[in-house]
Formats: structure tokens, sequence, C-alpha cells
């Protein structure tokens, strides 16, 4: 459920028509919705009440300022993965015992940032970056809280660019080994071992993948028990999909999510920490764009927008699909037409849809893609010198430009010119 619904037919992002935000800042824009972001931080928190838990929002998803001191201000934590991320949590309030850091290869500078700062734990993915983490922690005199990344090698079922979980993936320690690096872990002084952590990938749409791999977490935590490690903490990743059509089959929900990790991994007492980056902001957020030009090829007509793949990048690299939805909604009876759309970048690739269904739509009017707040603005780049679009949040009848649209010059003068120039 979202808060992006027609009302007399024009599209609205809660309480405010999307064309009044439109008018105010130009296209093409994100906009997200408070309301959206909380319920859905909401659905998983509740979903694991009962549960000492943490929800460590994946920033990677969408990591605006103000949308994370939106959902911090409600209680979550955060997945970082980088220093910038570590910054840019602490920045909008987080504190550090609220952020677990994550990624396959944290650099030096990263872990000194993060133990300096405060950090709930890093979540570690090989012995050299453990190695590394106790060398730097020893050097600032401190202990750093770990886990440690298993690969429990189960198939995500997912596209396999964001499919994480299988022994050809990069990431964490294959969980056959499990017992050596925890044996290694337990012998650096500088280190306290809390638990263990998992994240299989992203988009699942079925609760089994993650069954298999918590019922794996679940042995292992009992077994290093046996060996005296003092696992009390399982931090079981992100990945829950969302539904990116409403036709579809819809992917489980948080309280199912949660009811299984109750199921799997209750009775073993530990806190539970998830890292939900999709659910939560995907959503959320919209990809606000205008017709440019309506243009008829040989075979199809071709709604040339505004937006292009630099913006949301997701149908160019995973196939992915954006419903698209006109801002003002279609009048009844009126046949819809099927468009090829796309963007003024030069790559074929910069397709957002091919024969998608759409009332006839003229130069000027608004679209919106739905689904399009995770790993969307993130995403985007200034290739073809296109300056990074703005955001928007909006929250009831309010709405506020987060990171506005910078001009030609900001974008340009970032470049600096050689003496010999
Ligand atoms: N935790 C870790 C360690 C991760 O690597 C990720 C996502 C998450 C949590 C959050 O997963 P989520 O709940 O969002 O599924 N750019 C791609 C998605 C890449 C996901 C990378 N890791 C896309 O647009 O589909």
């Amino acid at each position: 459920m979202d808060h992006f619904l027609y009302r007399d037919g024009a599209l609205y992002a809660e309480d405010v028509p999307v064309a009044e935000i439109a008018a105010a800042v130009g296209s093409p824009c994100y906009i997200y919705s408070t309301a959206t972001l909380l319920r859905h931080f909401r659905l998983f928190d509740e979903a694991l009440e009962g549960t000492e838990h943490l929800v460590c929002y994946a920033m990677k998803a969408a990591s605006n300022q103000a949308i994370l001191k939106t959902l911090a201000d409600a209680g979550a934590g955060m997945d970082v993965v980088s220093q910038g991320e570590y910054l840019r949590a602490k920045a909008a309030g987080v504190p550090g015992d609220k952020i677990v850091f994550s990624g396959v290869g944290k650099t030096e500078e990263e872990i000194r940032t993060a133990l300096s700062g405060g950090i709930r734990q890093f979540n570690v993915e090989s012995e050299p970056e453990m190695v590394e983490i106790n060398r730097v922690a020893q050097e600032l005199g401190k202990t750093a809280p770990i886990t440690i990344r298993v690969n429990p090698d189960v198939d995500a079922k997912t596209h396999a660019k964001i499919a994480t979980g299988k022994s050809e993936n990069k990431f964490g320690i294959p969980i056959s080994r499990a017992k050596e690096v925890y044996a290694l872990a337990a012998s650096l002084p500088a280190l306290d071992v809390v638990g263990i952590d998992c994240h299989i990938g992203s988009q699942l749409t079925e609760l089994e993948p993650f069954a298999l791999a918590y019922q794996k977490v679940a042995e292992l935590t009992e077994s290093l028990r046996a060996e005296g490690h003092n696992i009390r903490r399982l931090d079981l990743g992100g990945g829950l999909g969302i539904p990116y059509t409403r036709s579809n089959d819809a992917p489980p929900l948080p309280v199912e999510y949660g009811q299984l990790i109750k199921d799997t991994l209750g009775h073993l007492g530990c806190e539970i920490e998830i890292e939900p980056g999709r659910l939560i902001a995907g959503n959320a957020g919209i990809m606000l764009s205008k017709v440019i030009y309506v243009k008829s090829g040989e075979d199809r007509d071709f709604l040339i927008i505004d937006g292009a793949m630099n913006d949301l990048i997701r149908p160019a690299m995973y196939e992915a699909h954006h419903d698209i939805v006109p801002v003002v909604e279609a009048t009844p009876g009126v046949e819809p037409r099927p468009y090829d759309i796309v963007g003024p970048v030069c790559e074929s690739g910069d397709t957002f849809a091919k024969g998608r269904n759409m009332p006839p739509l003229d130069a000027g009017d608004l679209i919106a893609f739905r689904s399009a707040g995770a790993y969307g603005a993130v995403m985007a780049s200034e290739y073809n010198s296109r300056p990074l679009i703005p955001e928007v949040l909006v929250n009831g009848d309010q709405f506020a430009v987060i990171r506005k649209r910078p001009s030609f010059d900001e974008m340009i003068n970032r470049d600096t010119m050689p003496e010999w120039l």
C-alpha cells in the first residue's frame, strides 16, 4: 500500500497534487511520501514485536538526509556500506550504536571512521577484513563488535545481478568454513564477536529461500555456541521484495516474514536485526516525468520523455518493470494505446517500456514511474551531462525540496582546469 492515489482524476502524493509539485520544481523529479516510508518501517517493526530487535534501514536504497531523519526519528537503525553512508547516517542524527556496517571491502579509513564515531557492529565479509578491523581497533585502543557474514549457498530466485547468497557470489564466507573463521575471530584480541550475519539477495518474492537460509543460521548458531562462542545477535539482512505491478501476485508481507523469523530462529533467544531497504523506500517514491514529444515510428509510437536512464537506471540495468501512470487519470471508455516509452539519452538501452498501454498522451503531459523510491535517485548519474534531478518529500498537505536541482553552472564548475590549459 502506498499514498500515491488518484483523487478526482488527478494523481496525488498524500494530500498534494503531483502536478502542483511539478509546477513548483519542474520535471523530472523524485517525490517521496512520508506516510508510506513510516508505514513500511512500522510494518517491519511490528512484525518483530515480542522479540528483541532493531530494524536497520538499508540506506543504499534511498539515502537523502530527510528520508534518513524521517526513519531515524521513528526509531530505525541504519545499515551502511560506505564511509559516505556512515557519515550521512550520523549527520541525520542516527547514533553510532544503531548503525551496522556491511559491505565486502571496508577500507582502513572507513573502519577508523566508524570505530571513532561509534558503531553497533561491523558485518565482516572475509578473514583479511577481520584482521584489518582488529588491527585498526587495537591501534585506537577500542574493541570492535563484529558479526561474520556467512554465505548459506541458497538460491534466492531473484535477478542474477542482485542475488548474493550462492557460493559463486563474492559475498560473505562459505558457511562450511564458518567454524574456523569464528575461531580466528575469537583469537583476535580487539574483536567482540557478537553474532552472525546473512543476506541472500534482493527483491525476493518467496519466503522459501529465507527459510532455507535461516534454518542454516539456526544450526550454525547452535554449533558455534557449542564451541564456546557467545552468539547473541543475528543480522538477517534485507531482501524482501515489493510488488512492482498491481496485477502480479504480491510478495509475502512483512508480518509473514516476521513470523518466519520467529519460527526459524525464535528459540535461540538472540536479538534480531534486519536490513530492509527496498520494501521501506520502493513504493514510497515515484519519478515524475514529462512527455517532450510523441513520435510516430514505422510500426510503433514513441513517448519521448524528459526523464532518462541516468535518472532511473533500473529498467536498463535489470530489465526492471516499473508501472507508469498518467498524472491525469485516464478517462473511462478512452481506448489505451501502446507506446515505447524512452528517454533522450543516446543509447537504445534508454528505454523504460516497450508497447506499454497508456491513455493517448501529448507533449507536455506528465507521467509517473511508480515504485521508484528505492534504487532510483541513489543510482542516478549525470550521464549526457544531465544534472541530477531534484528530490521532494511530501508530508500530508506539505511538500519540500529535499535536494535541489543543481544549475548547469554548478555541474560544470565542479570540474577544474589544469594550469596548462
Ligand atoms: N543488506 C545488504 C547487505 C545488502 O547488500 C542489501 C542490498 C540490503 C541489505 C537491502 O536489500 P533490500 O531490502 O533493498 O532488497 N540496485 C538493485 C538492488 C541492489 C541491492 C543490493 N543490496 C535494484 O535496483 O534492484
